[in-house]
């Protein structure tokens, strides 16, 4: 048998891992979100969580990935036979996120084309220019609206490039993070200069990090941080066990957790200053408020970035460059999901092939897909965003800490870790995978879940928010049948 692909250097893997974390979550997500729960409100929280939850859980994949060299279908079955839905629930869950995640690549795409004009058409007004004449937005999730070419083809084009990213393995992620890894991060920082420099700059990074302790008793604004630790690490995916599952067994799994995290968090708190610097500009132009200066939501980055860009002198080149970096940004997050349902396929049998696993994953994604790139797009993006992240990875998150917690032992891994890795971890991590995370997830699960079933999410019509909650249903009902099934007496040739 050809043996377990590999990456060809530790750092390799850690481009790859950041490369991976660091997204549109970054840069789209994360400053969207903290806008609509108020600016510094949602930070607290925010870092709370990647302390007490983030890190732990992201060291917990990369170890038990890299112990046990699977991808994680078949790693959690190797913690126990029955357990292998739960890795199916991560990877179905990254599935969900990684077919409306490619929509937005392809409105970055076509921000993209559109930077080419001689003027670029989003100047006189940033906030119509997205919702008319990229998305076409339709009047409410019932109304699906136009069919828009343009998205059409953006989205096929996003698929076929994160194809040829993937098609090789480990050989060509290789390569394509060497380049999609740095240079989104060289990007930013020109964003930012030029961003901190706009007249009312400050009063938006006033807004952003102005700590509000009332905020704290909200549990929603905790579960909106919780999730966001997930989506941002690319947690609960199964995407970091399989990248953790192509290291050597030797491979230092704290440093690379405490790297990938920092370095992840850290993009996201400095892409914040960039976006709020342009909200306190806006606000300062339009003479309002920082909280009332665009719509909150997932187009505010659409809507922000622009409105920058068209500011600055060589508009049209540093617009090129800023939906290069997203999508580069985007890339590198995309396929890492695609690779993390090639290696639950690789896994069961080496003959299937990863090109033509990689093909059918990336014909199926588009062809979803598709739904977004309707007028009622934004919409659905908004449900199932939701859906997915409150829900389907908290629950993923905590079926994986009582998995490993509890079946495999944290105690046992812990050893496991310290033995390959210079800086040890404590007993505290011990606890906080068997108790602390699965306590706390599951107390803001419950209270999410009462206060949805009384008052919905979002205004929208009870058919939709079914769907969302088949995205999460699905998966569970199938990990849940897939432990109580009679185990097939596997013969492993
Ligand atoms: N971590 C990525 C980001 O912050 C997003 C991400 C996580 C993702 N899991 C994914 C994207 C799965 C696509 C599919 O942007």
């Amino acid at each position: 048998m050809a043996g377990r692909q590999r990456w060809s250097s530790r750092m390799i893997f850690l481009f790859a891992a950041i490369g991976s974390a660091v997204g549109l979550g970054n840069v789209w997500r994360f400053p969207y979100l903290t806008y609509k729960y108020g600016g510094g409100a949602f930070l607290i929280p925010y870092l709370i969580a990647l302390l007490v939850l983030g890190i732990p859980l992201l060291i917990m994949e990369f170890a038990i990935g890299q112990r046990l060299q699977k991808g994680a279908v078949e790693a959690f079955k190797g913690v126990h036979s029955k357990l292998g839905g739960i890795g199916f629930a991560a990877v179905f869950s990254g599935f969900v996120v990684v077919v409306y995640y490619s929509a937005v690549m392809a409105w970055s795409l076509v921000y993209l084309i559109k930077s080419f004009a001689f003027k670029l058409p989003w100047a006189e007004n940033a906030e119509g220019f997205f919702y008319n004449n990229v998305l076409n937005i339709s009047d409410g999730i019932g109304n699906i609206g136009g069919f828009s070419w343009m998205l059409f083809f953006a989205l096929l084009a996003v698929w076929v490039m994160v194809y040829f990213c993937v098609w090789k393995g480990t050989k060509s992620v290789g390569k394509v993070v060497m380049i999609t890894m740095p240079l989104p991060i060289i990007l930013l920082i020109v964003l930012f200069i030029r961003g901190v420099t706009l007249p009312g700059a400050l009063t938006g990074i006033m807004y952003y990090i102005k700590p509000n302790f009332g905020a704290l008793l909200d549990t929603e604004v905790w579960l909106a941080a919780v999730s966001q630790i997930f989506f941002t690490l690319s947690l609960a995916f199964g995407i970091m066990i399989a990248y953790a599952s192509y290291n050597k067994e030797t491979s230092d799994i704290t440093k690379n957790s405490y790297l990938t995290a920092i370095t992840n968090s850290g993009i996201s708190l400095f892409a914040g200053f960039v976006v709020f610097s342009v909200l306190g500009y806006m606000a300062h132009a339009q003479g309002v408020g920082v909280a009332d200066v665009v719509t909150s939501g997932p187009g505010l980055a659409f809507v922000a970035f622009p409105q920058a860009l068209s500011l600055m002198p060589l508009a049209g080149l540093f617009s090129v460059l800023f939906f290069v970096t997203l999508l580069s940004l985007g890339i590198d997050s995309a396929f890492s999901l695609v690779e993390a349902v090639n290696s639950t396929f690789l896994d069961k049998s080496s003959k299937v092939g990863t090109k033509k696993v990689a093909f059918y994953v990336c014909l199926v994604a588009f062809i979803l897909g598709i739904i977004f790139t309707s007028g009622a797009g934004l919409y659905f993006l908004d449900v199932f965003d939701h859906f997915v992240t409150n829900f389907g990875l908290v629950l993923v998150g905590i079926f994986e800490a009582i998995a490993i917690g509890w079946i495999f032992g944290a105690e046992k891994l812990r050893s496991y870790i310290n033995s390959v890795s210079d800086w040890k971890v404590g007993k505290w991590w011990t606890y906080a995978i068997k108790y602390v995370i699965p306590v706390l997830l599951s107390i803001f699960v419950i209270t999410q879940f009462i206060t949805e079933i009384k008052e919905g999410y979002g205004g929208y019509p009870g058919w939709a928010l079914a769907l969302g909650w088949l995205s999460v249903i699905i998966p569970l009902v199938i990990a849940i049948v897939w432990s109580i099934k009679p185990t097939k007496v596997e013969v492993n040739v």
